[in-house]
């Protein structure tokens, strides 16, 4: 089925899981819970072991917290995993891990126990419910600690499966691989990469981001933790500063280049949008998939010293828009429309024909949309005396050979932009559908 006729079907499923009574996934309703700071749970805990003889309910202690934390928590189970159209936090800790065992049995485990903790540390609590201290003097602690006075600060937790899980240099370890969709094919080489090995690819992704980045980093190290001898930590990136906004709700961020980012990007409010370029159907291709999506990451050097030299009519070019307001070239406002038709003096487009908008629309491009969710990054130095910055590129989308791969193969080519740009780490992954109470992540997978 081709990415345009896909219609309401979608939306009418959607609808259906919202009606069966199961929670709603975080992704698209961020459904407020009571929350509690881990200080506060681990206090309850210790306080409840006191004051359980004397018959006073832990729950008890917790109920004033509630409305103190209750936009802080987003919730964990429901029909899509959270953390794509949720309004993007400020922080994001992303890891990519290798698979270093080939026992599927081991791998299930694994995430079945990482699903029991995502579900604890996105509701606010600690890793594990004995805690950083509750496993006793003798045992390492079950939390590492380091987010104990912490609120979940809106922490989701998104885990997505690359294309080498399913088979790699003609091994299928986990008999997986006539699950592979089409879809989660390798990126071809793009114009202008230079990648590096050790900062591409994965077996498996967790994409953690929160509104404080101790609570992103806390999230990944635990599971990286509980994973040892099953996952080894192939690459990770710290990011800051959402370079996209997600939702209506939100003000567009800044990227690097000081341009606001994010402005034509898909917004949780247009489910229409959602559906045809974010969701996978039941029917595009593997089943276990459905309601899931795709997600390519890209760590994109910004060369930043040279930017700062250029003009700003140069940048304004670049872009497509002006730097102060976001609005295209030629109207006045951030959500003004793209005039790409417009032209200036001497018959020039007011929007130049490279212009980095102009390349990545939908006009341009047959009408592929994607979702975006990056962050930016600063990891000292590139050794040559620059800063070695950036933008952590996030893209979810239904098909990313059909979406991603074709807008970037334009921008490859032609983007005014990519004298400015160096793209030096690149993975895609298959994100599974939201968990349901008593599954675990990627169930559909492994349990059809
Ligand atoms: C460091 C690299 C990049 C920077 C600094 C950057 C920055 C921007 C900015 C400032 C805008 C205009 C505001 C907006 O509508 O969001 C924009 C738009 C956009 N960018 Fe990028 N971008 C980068 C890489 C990419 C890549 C790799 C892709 C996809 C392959 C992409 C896809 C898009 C799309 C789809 C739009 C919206 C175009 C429209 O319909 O107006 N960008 N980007």
């Amino acid at each position: 089925m081709s990415l345009q006729d896909k219609g309401g079907q979608d939306k009418a499923g959607q609808d259906k899981d919202g009606q069966d009574g199961r929670p709603q996934g975080g992704d698209s309703t961020p459904a407020p819970r009571p929350g509690l700071s881990r200080r506060r749970l681990f206090g309850a805990v210790g306080a409840g072991a006191v004051l359980a003889g004397a018959g006073v309910a832990v729950g008890r202690l917790t109920a004033p917290e509630a409305a103190e934390t209750s936009s802080s928590t987003v919730t964990f189970h429901g029909s899509h995993q959270a953390g794509i159209v949720t309004p993007a936090q400020d922080r994001m800790h992303f890891v990519a891990f290798d698979v270093i065992t080939d026992s599927r049995d081991e791998l299930v485990a694994m995430l079945k126990k990482w699903t029991e903790m995502a579900a604890r540390m996105t509701a606010g609590e600690e890793a594990a419910a004995d805690g950083a201290i509750g496993a006793g003097e003798y045992n390492p602690p079950t939390d590492t600690g380091e987010a104990l006075d912490l609120h979940a600060s809106k922490l989701t937790l998104t885990i997505g499966f690359g294309p080498s899980l399913f088979e790699a240099n003609g091994k299928d370890r986990f008999g997986l691989a006539d699950k592979r969709p089409a879809a989660l094919a390798d990126l071809p080489k793009f114009t202008g990469d230079a990648l590096e090995p050790a900062r591409s690819g994965g077996d498996i992704a967790i994409q953690a981001c929160s509104d404080d980045p101790q609570v992103a980093v806390h999230a990944v190290r635990n599971l990286a933790r509980v994973g040892f001898g099953v996952v080894a930590v192939r690459w990770s990136q710290l990011g800051f500063g959402r370079t996209s906004s997600t939702s209506t709700s939100q003000t567009t961020p800044r990227n690097l280049f000081g341009f606001k980012d994010g402005t034509r990007n898909i917004k949780a409010e247009d489910p229409s949008a959602v559906s045809e370029f974010v969701w996978v159907d039941p029917q595009d291709d593997q089943s276990w998939m459905a309601g899931g999506s795709y997600l390519v990451t890209r760590r994109i050097r910004m060369l930043i010293e040279p930017w700062d030299r250029t003009t700003l009519h140069e940048q304004e070019r670049v872009f497509g828009r002006s730097k102060g307001s976001g609005a295209p070239l030629g109207q006045k406002t951030e959500f003004d429309d793209l005039q790409l038709e417009a032209k200036g003096a001497g018959g020039k487009p007011v929007i130049d024909k490279n212009a980095h908008v102009r390349l990545a629309s939908a006009e341009e491009l047959g009408g592929i949309q994607i979702l975006r969710r990056g962050y930016n990054f600063t990891d000292g130095t590139d050794g040559f005396g620059h800063l070695d910055a950036g933008l952590f590129f996030i893209a979810y989308c239904r098909d990313p050979q059909k979406q991603f791969v074709p807008m970037q193969q334009s921008l490859a080519r032609n983007d005014a932009l990519g004298e400015y740009i160096k793209h030096v780490g690149s993975a895609v992954f298959a994100v599974p559908p939201g968990v349901r109470e008593g599954d675990y992540w990627g169930s559909t997978l492994f349990e059809t």
